[in-house]
Formats: C-alpha cells, sequence, structure tokens
C-alpha cells in the first residue's frame, strides 16, 4: 500500500513558537515511517509550501500551540486546501482558545466554573470590587493565552494591578478568578462519533511552585504526573463525564484535554486544550499510553480520526 503523505506542522508564531518545535521532533521521531511519508512545515516560514503542496498530501498533523495554530486559523487555511487534519475544526479551536468564550458555554452545560470577573484594557480595575466579588487568592489570566503565560496567583491586594498589567500585556482582555485549592487534574478524551474519556491525570508541581506554572509545565523533574489520578471511582467517573462534556459544549472534536481543579467532591472546569502538549511524555500522550495505546500507536489514531471525520463532512 502506498504511504501516506503527511504534513507535519511546527512552531509557528505563538509565544509557545519553543514548544510546539520541541513536540515536532518528537512527533516526527514517533511516526511510523512504514505507513507515512512526512514532511514538516513551519508556519512561520512554509506556508506558500504547504499551499502548493496541498494536493499532493492525504493528512496533516498539526501541532501548533496558542494563537495562530491552536485558534481555527491554520484549521481555516487546511479546509480551504482540503487537507484533513486532527482535532477540533475552526469554531471549537477559537471557542476553545479563547477562555471567556468557553467558560460560557461550560455554564450552558452546568459544569462548574471559578467565579469570575471579565476586564478589558482601558477598564477601571476597582480593587475593592474585585475583591468583594472574586476574594483572595485570586488569579488573573489572559482570555487568550496557553502555558500558563502572563498568569499570576494574587494573594494580597497589592499586588492585583501588577498582575493585571503583565496579563494585559499579552490580551486585550482578562479573566480574574476564584483561586481553588484542590487537586489539579486533567482529562483526555478522544473519538469522533464515539468520544472515549482516557485515564485522569493528576498534577502536582513541586513545593517551589505553587501552580502549574510555565517552568513547572515543561522542565522535567518539577511536576509530578500520576496516572491514573489517585481519586476514588466515583470522582473519576464524573470528571471524564466533564472532560466529555466540555469537549461536546465547545463544538470540539477528535480529541481534547480539559483542566479542571477537584476541590472536596466539587469539580472545576479550568479550560479545553485542543492541541494538547505532544511530546512522548506530554499529559495526554501519557494518559494513552495508560491506556495501552503508545505514542505511535495515538498519532496513528489521531491521523485515522482525522481522514475519517473529513470524508463523513465532505
Ligand atoms: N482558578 C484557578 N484556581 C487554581 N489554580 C488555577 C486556576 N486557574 C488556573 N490555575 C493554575 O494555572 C494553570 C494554568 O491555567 P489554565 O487555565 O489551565 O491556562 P493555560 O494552561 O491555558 O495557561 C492551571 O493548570 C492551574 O495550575
Ligand atoms: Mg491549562
Amino acid at each position: 500500500m502506498a504511504k501516506l503523505r503527511i504534513a507535519l506542522l511546527a512552531g509557528g508564531i505563538s509565544s509557545e513558537r519553543e514548544v510546539s518545535l520541541n513536540s515536532g521532533d518528537q512527533v516526527f521521531e514517533a511516526l511510523d515511517k512504514s505507513k507515512y511519508d512526512v514532511r514538516r512545515y513551519d508556519p512561520k516560514t512554509d506556508l506558500e509550501a504547504l499551499v502548493a503542496d496541498a494536493s499532493r498530501i492525504d493528512a496533516s498533523l498539526i501541532i501548533l500551540h496558542g494563537p495562530y495554530g491552536e485558534d481555527g486559523t491554520v484549521q481555516g487555511l487546511l479546509d480551504l486546501l482540503h487537507i484533513p487534519y486532527q482535532g477540533s475544526g475552526v469554531l471549537g479551536s477559537a471557542l476553545a482558545m479563547n477562555k471567556l468564550a468557553a467558560k460560557k458555554l461550560y455554564e450552558k452545560a452546568d459544569l462548574p466554573v471559578p467565579p469570575y470577573m471579565v476586564l478589558e484594557s482601558g477598564d477601571e480595575l476597582e480593587i475593592a470590587a474585585c475583591e468583594r466579588q472574586i476574594g483572595l487568592p485570586l488569579v488573573v489570566k489572559p482570555v487568550v493565552g496557553g502555558s500558563s503565560v502572563g498568569m499570576s496567583i494574587v494573594k494580597s491586594k497589592d499586588q492585583l494591578k501588577s498582575a493585571v498589567d503583565k496579563a494585559l500585556a499579552h490580551d486585550t482582555g482578562i479573566l480574574i478568578e476564584s483561586y481553588i485549592p484542590g487537586i489539579e487534574i486533567t482529562g483526555g478524551v478522544i473519538g469522533n462519533k464515539k468520544l472515549e474519556a482516557l485515564p485522569l491525570i493528576e498534577i502536582v508541581p513541586d513545593e517551589a511552585h505553587e501552580f502549574f506554572d510555565y517552568e513547572a509545565k515543561y522542565t522535567a523533574g518539577i511536576t509530578q504526573e500520576i496516572c491514573p489520578a489517585r481519586i476514588d471511582a466515583a470522582l473519576t467517573e464524573k470528571a471524564q463525564n466533564y472532560a466529555k462534556i466540555a469537549h461536546q459544549a465547545l463544538f470540539c472534536r477528535g480529541y481534547s484535554r480539559t483542566d479542571m481543579i477537584l476541590r472536596d467532591s466539587e469539580i472545576y472546569v479550568l479550560e479545553t486544550n485542543t492541541i494538547p502538549g505532544m511530546t512522548a511524555t506530554s499529559l495526554l500522550p501519557l494518559a494513552a499510553k495508560t491506556a495501552g495505546m503508545d505514542f505511535s500507536r495515538l498519532l496513528d489514531r489521531l491521523i485515522e480520526l482525522s481522514m475519517e471525520g473529513h470524508s463523513s463532512r465532505h
């Protein structure tokens, strides 16, 4: 059988470029070369080549994070070029990338979210109102972002202004939300019509990191990732179900990974990642491995789902 011609997109122009290039290398390594002819494209420099090659590409893997990659823009380009790609389309990608749009849809779907306020650049920051409505500690984050970039945990009123300015340096809108202490878990789901929940992962950064920040995400050894999470069967089922509901509420496709925090028996949904980290040791690949699917097989499955989804839509 002829090999499938796969376009591997990694790099791009977001603040997560380095993360993407690293994932791209590992995905390239893991793809089964007896099945696939793989060509790499960096959207920063190779969009013209991608367009020129489009008719000779069977499927693509978008290994890009953040704006201009995970947000629907590249998905729209690939739709125009009739190239199948793994995961969510334009709509799901754009909704999940915007944490405010996502929260509104989670709320509609009865998923608990931390209480929040929105602040646009130019709005006056009313510190007292913020403290009254949200309480301390609180979390400040850009509406659009990822990898914890621009995010802060604020414990006292006098830290709020600088946290807001830091988040506003990354986006014109920010979220100020209650800090939820508890057990951090993340739930992957995979499938097209029939969505399957992967085992949950429990995320435990070391004591020097008060949350799952950029360093804790990308420096080996800082964070313990325990799979399956050490929570009871009923809560596991509830969180897995929340991950499926979140995926559907945001019109996602193929696969996604939803971050949550468990406080007592209440689970709060933080966000859904439509292109979760894709190194061999990233969270979703770890969950897949725990379910018996190694990294190469996971990539096979994502390619199969992308082509199946594409042909059922056209
Ligand atoms: N409301 C919150 N309460 C407690 N911790 C939070 C809260 N929001 C975010 N965090 C911490 O910050 C990390 C990143 O937040 P998240 O909303 O997942 O954004 P992203 O991963 O896209 O940067 C989470 O994994 C968690 O450790
Ligand atoms: Mg996250």
